[in-house]
């Protein structure tokens, strides 16, 4: 799916590494993007073995900067399970709000899940830089 929106430009990922290191330990993506509204998608997944030392936080809040800044994003979209707690606290960190909240709209290994969808302004983004 990320290769495919990669191929028709709606989709940017990077690669996660710490700055010494050629190893791989987790990816982020706009994608989604719209280029009519201005608007991307987030989303993001490390390795466990690296889950909170507060990487995820550091890079989302660049990537953000990157999207706000760089290709002149107006608003930026995430979608999470409400259960996942650590993603919604590195959400909420960076400036996201909770906008809706859909229910059994995902599903996902044999079941259907509910999904909250946060967004973040670039202005409410910039006054937190
Ligand atoms: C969500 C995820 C990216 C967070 O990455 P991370 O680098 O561990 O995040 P950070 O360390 O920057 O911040 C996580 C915060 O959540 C907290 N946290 C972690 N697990 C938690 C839990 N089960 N319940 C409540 N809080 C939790 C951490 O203490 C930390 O809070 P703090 O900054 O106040 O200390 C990571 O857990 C992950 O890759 N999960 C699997 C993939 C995934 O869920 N992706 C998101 C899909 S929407």
């Amino acid at each position: 799916m990320v290769r495919k929106q990669w191929v028709e430009n709606l989709c940017i990922t990077w690669v996660i590494a710490y700055k010494l290191s050629q190893k791989a330990i987790g990816v982020i993506s706009l994608w989604n993007l719209e280029k009519d509204h201005h608007r991307g998608e987030i989303g993001y997944g490390i390795l466990p073995e690296h889950f909170g030392k507060g990487i995820m936080s550091e890079v989302l809040r660049r990537v953000l900067q990157f999207g706000f800044e760089n290709i002149k994003l107006h608003s930026i979209a995430a979608n999470t399970n409400p259960a996942n707690e650590a993603s919604i606290k590195v959400l909420l960190k960076n400036g996201f709000i909770q906008e809706g909240l859909f229910h059994e709209n995902f599903y996902f290994d044999g079941s259907y899940t509910n999904t909250a969808a946060f967004s973040l302004l670039d202005r409410n983004f910039i006054n937190r830089l």
